[in-house]
């Protein structure tokens, strides 16, 4: 049997069936209440009939002045329970686990979310025109945030999802808390590095508490910024390390912000040997092996059959996650994880103009993934121009529906 198709079982007791994990995708398709809807339902559905193991929702938010997208599920109160319940059967196909990725996204707020988003200092995101500045937050937002994520891992639970992940990287709050770049803070929450991992692990802590041992709950981190100043991979070990011993079921590794988006392309001076091997954190994951036996999961680039049970077979891994293809060749993945499709393409999306080539590949992929969900399908030859476009005009949409 390879080795993608084998069980795993993680600290908390649960297991999950099989090594492939669809990663966190942003659906942007709430109501005008915040809620999930029927295109969520029907996304997930199809995601649960690949076989995935694991599928993990994208950021579902803990404060709707703080969402990554002005089309997130915020998850508000326990009255949003019956449709998570909605959501979460229809994700959970043929005994796979769903889990749901909860976020605040501070200064990466856009501005027809909030033009005035907080954050733990007054740095601002230069991208355009796209981000206010921020404010710096009270002790008793930083409070706030922390009941935020443990009251939302509460309702998590009661509405079906079977276990969370933090969103602790690509440059939202958590992310910032983490940073020497965006955290410039001198009292208890920034400074020394202990300083800038308390919140992930009060956090972590609230939601323990709430959620009970033998629940899930994972943490994405960021192997580092990939910008001067910023989190570096010396900083993301030494955190690894806090994460075990505060007892968390699963780490996944990613890289990048909104000012460097790694998470798509890896790291642009990337080694010969990274090139090669076609996933861009896994030079990195050697080293969290060294410091750390918390399961791992590695997202970002997999695209080859034996590849994956390669690194799997080898330890490198534990878990595979996969975004892009999982909207690119959404029809096939059942048949890639029964080894019937040795290699998923997907080929980069590019405008030829540097700086919209980050904003075509999330445009066509947002794009996509909701063609997907409302029962389009894909629809051929989209336009990377007009995809680097979707994202600005689509946030202007959904926060103008909101209530
Ligand atoms: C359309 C789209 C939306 C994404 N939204 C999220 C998100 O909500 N949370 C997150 O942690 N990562 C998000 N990502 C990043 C993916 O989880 C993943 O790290 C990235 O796509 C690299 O993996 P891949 O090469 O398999 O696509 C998103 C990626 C795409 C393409």
């Amino acid at each position: 049997m390879s080795k993608i198709l084998s069980p795993i079982t993680l600290p908390c007791g649960a297991t999950i069936q099989n090594r492939l994990v669809k990663a966190a995708m942003t659906e942007r398709m709430s109501n005008s209440d915040y809620e999930p809807t029927q295109a969520h339902q029907n996304l997930y559905k199809i995601w649960a009939d690949s076989g995935a193991g694991l599928l993990i929702t994208g950021n579902v938010m803990i404060d709707k002045r703080h969402m990554e997208s002005a089309g997130n599920v915020f998850m508000a109160d326990e009255k949003m329970i019956p449709k998570l319940k909605q959501w979460t059967d229809a994700a959970k196909g043929h005994g796979n686990h769903i889990w749901t990725q909860i976020s605040h996204s501070g200064r990466q707020t856009n501005r027809f979310v909030n033009p005035n988003p907080k954050a733990p200092s007054e740095v601002q995101l230069n991208k355009l025109w796209l981000f206010g500045k921020p404010q710096e937050m009270t002790e008793q937002d930083i409070l706030e945030v922390i009941e935020g994520f443990a009251k939302a891992s509460k309702i998590a639970k009661e509405g079906g999802f079977t276990g969370i992940q933090i969103h602790s990287a690509h440059g939202y709050l958590l992310s910032q808390f983490l940073s020497p770049g965006t955290n410039r803070r001198s009292d208890q929450w920034g400074g020394s590095l202990e300083n800038r991992s308390r919140l992930l692990l009060e956090i972590i802590q609230g939601c323990r508490k709430e959620v009970g041992d033998d629940f899930p709950i994972s943490v994405k981190i960021n192997s580092s910024d990939f910008q001067r100043g910023g989190f570096t991979e010396e900083d993301s070990l030494e955190v690894v390390k806090k994460l075990g011993e505060a007892g968390i079921d699963l780490l996944e590794i990613s890289g990048g912000t909104y000012e460097k988006a790694a998470f798509f392309m890896g790291n642009d001076k990337k080694k010969e040997s990274s090139i090669r091997r076609e996933a861009y954190f896994l030079d990195f994951a050697k080293k969290v092996r060294e410091v750390s036996d918390v399961p791992l999961m590695i997202t970002g680039g997999f695209r080859s059959y034996d590849f994956c049970n390669e690194v799997l077979e080898a330890g490198e891994t534990d878990l595979i996650g996969m975004g892009r293809p999982f909207i690119g060749n959404y029809e096939v993945m059942g048949d890639f994880l029964n080894g019937k499709v040795p290699y998923l393409e997907n080929p980069p999306i590019r405008t030829g103009f540097k700086a919209f080539e980050d904003a075509a590949e999330g445009g066509y992929y947002a794009r996509q993934l909701i063609n997907i969900a409302e029962g389009r399908g894909l629809k051929p030859n989209l336009n990377p121009m007009a995809s680097s476009m979707f994202i600005v005009t689509h946030e202007f949409k959904k926060a103008r529906e909101k209530k």
